[in-house]
């Protein structure tokens, strides 16, 4: 027998997980979508599919995705959950067996059972597959049309352990260029990097020593380097063993900014340092005059203790935009500037220019954590060119998901497409979809493809060019 969600704030509202799986041909539209966008949205998030075992977290609440499918003016939809080990024994049981904060509260049943992680992270488009990731484990492989769960997929016995669920495509090759945290599980900070090529062969792998064991969520390429930011939110099992936080904020370390060209190895890497902050999430990076400019959501302290387990002096949630500029010959290579004073989270751009010179990244805004409200409810737009932040606010009682670009079939120019986010509607507790116009997302929505369920408050999503999307 199910038992009812508890009361957590992170699985009520917006976040409140749904219990059904379904499909819809038509979505009702609201305004005009354009009939030249062909594709599919697909998002993933948290959505635990029985009340969670001791305290919830979100990081490992099972994965769901929700896939709108877009072709001649119309929106089909599709969610599902991604059938991990856990999920099926979970479902087997009728009841969670596995805890998503602490492994020590998992059903002694399931001793033993390696976790082939939550799936709940990010889930992207590449070389013809599509890839549910979470950073502690190999992706699983999804169908891009039935969303059934095809199974672990480690690129042909080459990828020996886990993958970011932030791997990075160049847009002129068609590589894929990742890297895995603790890929060892030896936790001395090493890195592991893999490239796959265009057709989705993993080409190369190496080992990249990094300054400390640290939770790195993100990184960036330009066309010539990789780049990695290693900020002082360690991780030690040392620690837990010792009863201490596993997970603790040592801003002493400071930051570390690792730069290695596209073709190096472990010895090319050059360190430098930088004021203690925290990242989560980079927009993207390119080189200039031999400098490189990294462009990510800064925020000046997490909410986690210090090794001893005292609380941190002070934390500063807010997340703002900043540029962050490596030039090894400087006297202080990185130098910081901020971009826009406009809180925001999950940065995306037109994936046409990763790594390239660009003009504009869209954001989540005006709200998150730092502000008093877990809930975003504005796209924002910055423009390079201008320093300005465009933005929509979304009607009272709404809240936004990450917009993900769209590019206008046809049009080459960066920023000439759409952006597509989920919008969750308090007072009908359902979701639509919105899409904007990139270029003027000011006037707000085009259209709107309006479920009667929620999709609950997710992380992130990738939008896949198909043929045959619906
Ligand atoms: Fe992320």
């Amino acid at each position: 027998m199910a038992l009812p969600y508890p009361h957590d704030p992170l699985l009520a509202g917006a976040f409140e997980p749904i219990r059904m799986e379904c499909d819809y041909a038509d979505l009702p539209i609201e305004g005009a979508l354009p009939a030249e966008l062909e594709g599919a949205l697909y998002r993933i998030g948290p959505n635990p599919q029985f009340a969670p075992r001791g305290p919830y977290s979100p990081l490992q609440g099972d994965g769901m995705i929700h896939a709108f499918h877009i072709a001649r003016g119309r929106v089909a939809y599709r969610n599902r959950w991604v059938r991990t080990r856990q999920w099926e024994l979970e479902r087997a049981a009728g009841r969670a067996l596995f805890a998503t904060a602490d492994p020590r509260d998992h059903d002694p049943q399931v001793a033993g059972v390696a976790s082939q992680g939550a799936a709940n992270t990010h889930i992207i488009g590449h070389a013809g597959r599509l890839l549910a990731l979470e950073e502690g484990h190999p992706p699983i492989e999804i169908d891009p049309l039935t969303l059934e769960t095809l199974g672990p997929y480690d690129f042909a016995g080459r990828l020996p352990a886990n993958m970011t669920a932030h791997p990075k495509v160049d847009p002129v090759t068609g590589e894929m260029v990742f890297f895995a945290n603790f890929p060892t599980r030896d936790f001395d900070g090493a890195l592991a990097l893999h490239v796959a090529d265009a057709a989705g062969t993993l080409t190369r792998s190496i080992k990249v020593a990094g300054p400390y064991p640290a939770l790195v969520h993100d990184f960036a390429i330009t066309r010539d380097h990789v780049v990695f930011v290693v900020c002082p939110l360690t991780l030690s099992l040392a620690r837990l063993r010792a009863g201490a936080p596993p997970i603790a904020w040592e801003p002493e370390l400071g930051v570390h900014v690792g730069v290695m060209p596209r073709s190096g190895t472990c010895a090319d890497v050059r360190w430098f340092a930088a004021p203690p902050c925290m990242v989560w999430h980079v927009l993207n990076a390119h080189g200039e005059d031999g400098r490189i400019h990294v462009d990510l959501c800064q925020q000046d302290a997490p909410a986690f203790s210090g090794p001893d387990g005292r609380p941190a002096a002070e934390a500063s949630l807010r997340q703002v935009l900043t540029r962050w500029t490596v030039d090894p010959g400087a006297d202080a290579p990185v130098s910081v500037r901020r971009l826009s004073e406009v809180v925001c989270e999950y940065p995306r751009i037109d994936e046409r220019r990763v790594g390239l010179p660009y003009r504009y990244g869209y954001v989540a805004a005006l709200g998150g954590p730092g502000t008093g409200d877990l809930l975003h409810r504005a796209i924002g737009r910055y423009d390079h060119a201008t320093s300005e932040m465009a933005l929509w606010r979304a009607p009272e009682h709404c809240a936004v998901s990450e917009p993900v670009f769209a590019a206008k079939p046809g049009a080459s120019e960066e920023g000439v497409g759409y952006l597509l986010a989920t919008v969750f509607d308090a007072r009908r507790n359902a979701s639509h979809l919105a899409v904007l116009d990139a270029t003027n997302i000011e006037a707000g929505p085009i259209a709107r493809a309006h479920l009667d369920h929620r999709v609950p408050a997710g992380f992130h999503g990738s939008f896949v060019v198909r043929q045959d999307a619906v």
